[in-house]
């Protein structure tokens, strides 16, 4: 089997080999892709280096999967013609995602909404990936009616870039030659994700909008949203309100996301424990604490949600469904 992976040399994509490897899917041939500055390089997958292509030559060698990170244009341009060559695309950009012709998948959720004829798939935003994940067993239960979501995204979210940002102005290297913000995000919070758009909001909050909506299969949850960039290297967090159609225990609500595969419930407030990005680093778990009822309306509830957005944020979301269309398509 051959697998290319688009975009190998940047954060997600060398990610993503890392993750096939953890998922065992070693025994590939591999086709690390990148933009024609990385041709020639090398990237380490199952113990060996394997030489950086071209998008073009991996086309030619027509994989079996092609997973993308690589930014919307080089998906927009690219996926299709990896496609016409009979090949599945896991996508991690925005590009596909809301098109009705590509489902935007989460594995433990709804990868029913692949079908045979499917060759583009698209791998959700982080924020909305980690969210679903909490709220898709308390929207089964209860039917959700409306969200209202602050998210406290790291700067791993921006790529290398925001990493180098963050880096070099922690060390005093102000301005910082490499950037992803408009302003410096050491020492500060930035309320800006992605474009504003005229009603003032941003890309980053429209897509957990319109990706949640779509993922949950519900377009009458109502959803508003305010994304901010934090000074944190890696793992985003996410204070969710919740409100649902029909009454619930918290009891109730804590079983259901304890039984929910992929999802790690942490919250004793008796020994401060609840989840934080530190310790969400490197895990392929969502976590969810501080779990409690909003007493201001009749079925709410916040949660706060917290994983790591390059892991099941990106890389282990797209590496996962590989994995199970393989499963699938063997059976
Ligand atoms: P390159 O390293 O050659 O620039 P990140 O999000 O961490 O910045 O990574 C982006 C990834 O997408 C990198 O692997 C980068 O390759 C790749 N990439 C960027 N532009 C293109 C392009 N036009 N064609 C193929 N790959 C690209």
């Amino acid at each position: 089997m051959k697998i290319a992976v688009v975009g190998a040399t940047g954060l997600v994509g060398s990610k993503m080999l890392r993750l096939m490897e953890e998922y065992g899917l070693t025994d590939v041939e591999l086709l690390p892709a990148a933009s024609e500055r990385s041709v020639g390089k090398e990237v380490e997958f199952a113990g060996k280096k394997h030489k950086v292509i071209s998008v073009p030559d991996a086309i030619e060698a027509a994989p079996h999967y092609a997973i993308f990170s690589a930014g919307g244009g080089t998906s927009l341009q690219y996926a299709p013609l990896f496609a016409q060559k009979g090949c599945t695309v896991v996508d991690n950009s925005s590009a596909w995602r809301m098109d009705k012709n590509v489902p935007l998948v989460v594995p433990e959720i709804n990868i029913d909404a692949v079908e045979d004829h499917h060759r583009i798939i698209a791998n959700p935003n982080c924020s909305t990936i980690q969210m679903v994940m909490a709220l898709a067993p308390i929207h089964k239960a209860f039917g959700i009616e409306r969200l209202v979501i602050s998210t406290y995204q790291s700067v791993s979210g921006s790529g290398m870039k925001g990493l180098q940002q963050m880096e070099n102005e922690e060390k005093g290297i102000i301005p910082s030659p490499v950037t992803a913000y408009h302003y410096p995000i050491h020492h500060n919070v930035i309320p800006h994700g992605g474009d504003f758009d005229n009603q003032g909001y941003t890309t980053e909050e429209v897509k957990l909008v319109n990706e949640t909506r779509k993922i949950l299969r519900d377009p009458d949850i109502r959803i508003t949203a305010t994304v901010v960039r934090v000074p944190v290297s890696g793992g985003h967090s996410e204070a969710v309100n919740v409100e649902t159609k029909k009454p619930f225990e918290l009891d109730e609500v804590r079983r259901l996301l304890s039984q929910m595969p992929g999802v790690i419930v942490v919250d004793d407030p008796s020994r401060n424990l609840y989840p934080m990005p530190l310790y969400a680093y490197d895990k392929n778990e969502v976590f969810v604490g501080r779990i409690r009822r909003d007493e201001s309306v009749k079925n709410g509830m916040n949660l706060w949600i917290v994983s790591d957005n390059i892991r099941k944020g990106a890389a282990t979301n797209a590496v996962q469904i590989v994995c199970k269309l393989i499963e699938r398509r063997r059976s």
